[in-house]
């Protein structure tokens, strides 16, 4: 509610306590008019969501596009990133309001250990975020609903603190949400002690299906502890929870799930003009960390002819050891197909000497790319990925096969969909040392881009793409959701 109304009801009791008859009348009818314009105002008012995503590209990318899908809906929106962000990006291009939290390191948190850096964001991201509601309030904007990225859950504490409601966030696969709920509940022991699980809602899963912070959670303990313990800690108690999937893509696990949890799912979370295109201008994700080689690598791709192209790309976080970077690329090599391989900078000295020299002409390697008009391509054959979230949606939405290369946290288990229930790629699988040699990477593209099981593949990629498609057309799952989501809001705000 904002100031203007609250001012309208105080007036309203004010009037209302008047005492003479005929100032009874004269004010019963002032009464009428100021009801009548208070109802106007409930109709125009425009419920207010504050969103906070957790400040990587992977996280980001997501968060906006609920915020784009949100504000289509008639919501204002806030986008709140930390200052440090705020400061390095170029600018978030979609129209949407930007303000700024703290995470406690406005100069960048680069090697800063994750059992240092997620104490201290809730610290400071807790007064800041208090401090900015508090702001939005006074200067007539209050907030309706903290919408907040399940990697902050301290954020529902401010929010009850203050007295507004909140949904929260996860940007992983209702599947990856189900095991986690699973461990974090005791339903499921660590260290494992089998060598596979059950769990309800999904197929039957190895210990090398799960997301490596419970085949292995003392690899890396503070994440570990974050992932599988404080993402779900307090989850329950929010107004709302959202999954970033649909429902066609995991309908087994989110019925089982939502029969205990109020889960909305309200993707795939990328750019409409990608999907069922209502959103004419939303084509970007418009929050770009790294900077994309556009012009270089989409005018080679123009160059090529239809799906004669290999893209690899391993996301904004993956570092991969040294072998088996020279694998994939010797890999890359040795398949008779040209390749678009994304390395970002930091990964680029890896790369086996001469390599670029020797593939001139064959392949292209660039230090980040547009992704989405890269899938869209008509010259893209198939996607190497290491299956983070965002990649393997894309990838389903666009129709591009896959060839899986899980590296840590949820992809794994997104491999293992990829694969045997969603039918649209391979996974190329490890030897002993953990690497992916170049024969099984070889062997992969020219199965996925050859022959049979490349036909089948693809035939199930459409499938798949009509169906994310689906989600956001008029009546599709995820609109609805939104459009639930949005009308209870503004009727609590009414009540
Ligand atoms: C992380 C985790 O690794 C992932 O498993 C989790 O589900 C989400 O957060 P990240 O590793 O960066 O993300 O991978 P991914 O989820 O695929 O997100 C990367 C994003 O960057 C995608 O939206 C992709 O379109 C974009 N991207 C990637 C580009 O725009 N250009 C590129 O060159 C590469």
């Amino acid at each position: 509610m904002d100031s203007t109304t609250y001012c309208a009801i105080l007036n309203f009791n004010v009037v209302f306590s008047a005492t003479s008859a005929t100032q009874r009348l004269w004010n019963l009818q002032t009464v009428h008019t100021q009801i009548s314009w208070l109802q106007q105002l409930m109709e125009t008012h425009r419920a207010h969501c504050l969103l906070l995503p957790y400040p990587v590209q992977g996280h980001l990318n997501p968060m906006l596009q609920f915020a784009k899908r949100l504000q289509h809906e008639g919501v204002k929106i806030t986008f709140a990133i930390t200052k440090f962000l705020f400061e390095t990006v170029d600018e978030v291009s979609a129209s949407i309001s930007v303000e700024t939290i703290s995470d406690g390191y406005d100069e960048g948190a680069n090697g800063i250990a994750m059992e240092i850096y997620f104490p201290r964001f809730q610290k400071v991201g807790s007064e800041t975020l208090t401090e900015l509601v508090l702001k939005l309030q006074d200067s007539g904007r209050p907030v309706d609903c903290i919408i907040y990225d399940a990697f902050l859950p301290w954020c529902l504490d401010v929010a009850k603190d203050l007295g507004v409601r909140a949904g929260v966030f996860f940007t992983q696969s209702c599947a990856v949400n189900n095991i986690y709920n699973h461990v974090h509940k005791g339903l499921l022991k660590l260290p494992l002690e089998e060598s596979g699980v059950d769990i309800p809602g999904l197929p039957p899963l190895l210990a090398s299906d799960l997301p490596s912070f419970v085949s292995n959670p003392g690899l890396y303990p503070a994440s570990a502890q974050m992932f599988v313990h404080d993402q779900i800690e307090n989850f329950e108690e929010a107004d709302w929870i959202f999954f970033n999937t649909f429902y066609g893509l995991e309908e087994e696990v989110i019925h089982w799930m939502a029969k205990i949890l109020p889960v909305k799912t309200i993707g795939p979370t990328i750019p409409s003009m990608y999907l069922e295109k209502r959103l004419e201008d939303d084509k970007q994700y418009c929050l770009n960390l790294f900077k994309p080689m556009t012009n270089a690598c989409m005018s080679w791709l123009n160059e090529r002819s239809i799906s004669s192209v290999v893209y690899v790309s391993f996301g904004s976080l993956a570092e991969l050891e040294v072998k088996q970077m020279e694998e994939l690329a010797w890999g890359l090599r040795a398949s008779s197909y040209y390749f678009l391989w994304v390395v970002r900078e930091s990964e680029s000295k890896k790369l086996p000497k001469d390599f670029v020299k020797e593939t001139f002409g064959k392949g292209l390697i660039i230090s980040w790319c547009p992704q989405l008009d890269v899938l869209a391509h008509k010259s893209i054959g198939c996607f190497i990925t290491h299956c983070g979230w965002n990649s393997t949606l894309e990838a389903l939405s666009l129709g591009v096969p896959m060839i899986a290369m899980p590296q840590w946290t949820d992809q794994s288990t997104n491999a293992k969909f990829v694969m045997d229930v969603w039918k649209m790629g391979i996974k190329a699988g490890p030897d002993e040392a953990g690497i992916v040699r170049r024969d099984a990477i070889s062997q992969c593209i020219k199965l996925v881009m050859d022959g049979k099981k490349g036909q089948e593949i693809s035939k199930h990629a459409k499938k798949w793409k009509d169906l994310a498609r689906q989600a956001f057309d008029e009546g599709g799952s995820s609109d609805k959701n939104i459009k639930d989501f949005v009308s209870k809001l503004i009727q609590s705000w009414r009540d």
